[in-house]
Formats: C-alpha cells, sequence, structure tokens
C-alpha cells in the first residue's frame, strides 16, 4: 500500500476545524444513544443496498459476491460506530476502508453520495421509527454530519494521498512536483466562466 495510512489521518485531523470534525462529546452522545440506534441497523443496510444494486453503475461494482455478504461489510462498519471508541485504529480503519473501495472500484461520489443517503434516513429514522423528541433527534443529527465530515474527508484524502503516492513511487516524480505541475495547470482556471447561464436562443 503506497499510502501510509497513519500520516493520511494525523494530516486530515490537522486540516479540520475542531468544531467541524467528531469530537469526545459527540463520542459520549452517540454511546448513550447506541442501544436504540442499534434497532435501525436492518432498516439502514436494506435501504443502502437497494440503491446500489438498483443503479448500474454501483450494481457492477457489487456484482463480484453476494449481497448478504456486502451487508455484512455495512453491518460490522454500523456495530462498530455505535460501540467505539472512536480512537485512532477506529479513523485509520476510516482511512483504510476508503482504499478497499479504491481497489474494487467504488468511486467518491459513489462513497459520499451513500453518506449522503445514510444522514438523510437517519434523520428520517430518528423522528419516525425511534420516536425521539426533536431537539434529541436535532442533536443526534449533529453528531452524525460530524462523523461523517470526518470519515468523508479520510475517505477522499486517503483516496488521492494514495494515488500520488502511487503515482510518484512509479514514475520518481515527488508529490511537491506533482502539486507544483496541478498548480500551474489550474493558474487560469476561472469558475466564474462555468457558472454561468447558458445562452438562450433569444439571447437571455
Ligand atoms: C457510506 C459509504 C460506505 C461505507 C461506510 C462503507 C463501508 C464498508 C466497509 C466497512 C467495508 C469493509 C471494509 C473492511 O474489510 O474492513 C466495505 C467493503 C465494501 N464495500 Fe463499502 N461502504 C460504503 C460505500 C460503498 C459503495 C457506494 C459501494 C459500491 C458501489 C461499496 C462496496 C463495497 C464492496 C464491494 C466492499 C468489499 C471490498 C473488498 O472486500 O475487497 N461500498 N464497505
Amino acid at each position: 500500500m503506497a499510502a501510509h495510512l497513519a500520516a493520511v489521518t494525523e494530516a486530515v485531523f490537522s486540516q479540520l476545524p475542531p468544531s467541524v470534525r467528531f469530537s469526545s462529546e459527540d463520542e459520549a452522545f452517540l454511546a448513550g444513544h447506541a442501544p436504540e440506534l442499534a434497532r435501525l441497523e436492518d432498516h439502514l443496510v436494506q435501504g443502502f443496498y437497494d440503491i446500489l444494486f438498483a443503479h448500474a453503475a454501483t450494481a457492477r461494482v457489487l456484482s463480484s459476491g453476494e449481497r448478504a455478504e456486502r451487508e455484512m461489510a455495512l453491518r460490522r462498519w454500523w456495530r462498530r460506530t455505535l460501540q467505539g471508541p472512536f480512537d485512532t485504529h477506529y479513523w485509520e480503519w476510516q482511512a483504510a476502508v476508503g482504499l478497499i473501495h479504491v481497489r474494487v472500484g467504488v468511486s467518491n461520489p459513489m462513497m459520499i453520495g451513500m453518506w449522503g443517503w445514510t444522514l438523510n434516513a437517519l434523520q428520517e429514522a430518528l423522528a419516525g421509527k425511534l420516536s425521539l423528541p426533536p431537539q434529541e433527534a436535532g442533536r443526534l443529527m449533529e453528531v452524525f454530519h460530524r462523523l461523517a465530515a470526518t470519515v468523508q474527508a479520510l475517505t477522499a484524502e486517503s483516496y488521492l494521498q494514495n494515488y500520488l503516492a502511487v503515482l510518484a513511487n512509479s514514475t520518481g516524480i515527488t508529490a511537491e512536483l506533482i502539486h507544483r505541475l496541478v498548480a500551474v495547470e489550474l493558474a487560469a482556471l476561472d469558475p466564474s466562466a462555468h457558472g454561468q447561464k447558458a445562452p438562450t436562443a433569444s439571447g437571455v
């Protein structure tokens, strides 16, 4: 493996402002709700894989195994997340989970999209299936959003750093040089030129 997971994890934590990343208070709050949240496992896992199997691009990635086997990975992830602790092992595992997905051809859009679905499904289930009072459900959702931001940052960064490390190792070009080349390439990019409304036939 090219990217060093401990280094990637440390870099991600140093870049995420503390108020947006998962904290020890979040961990305590989540632990306090773990028994109720564990009851959502079947609902989350089924909804998650219904979506992935219904879309050709994601179904293709899953085609190598049985659905029950695929589901087990998410079940284990949910159980470990509810159980804690959120220590170095957990965060480095999240960075490794990102890389496991690279290996089988899962893209960042697929990962990020499913995080979005998971957050929406949780929000609905906290008020619906678990009937939590609005304030408690709101606080839990804040916790889940910080967890999502932290894990997605690890996923995306381990993805990028692994590509860079493989490129650097196989070509001898250093990561610093690649960064400089990218910066030169992007120097002339003007994002506002892409945000304009396309002209219509009437020119309005
Ligand atoms: C919120 C997003 C996701 C989470 C949290 C997640 C979680 C996991 C976990 C924990 C594993 C097992 C890693 C291990 O062995 O320790 C795994 C494996 C796997 N996931 Fe995901 N996953 C996500 C999105 C996806 C998506 C979008 C796909 C497919 C399009 C997918 C397909 C797979 C496959 C095929 C494996 C098995 C990889 C292997 O064993 O080589 N996952 N996932």
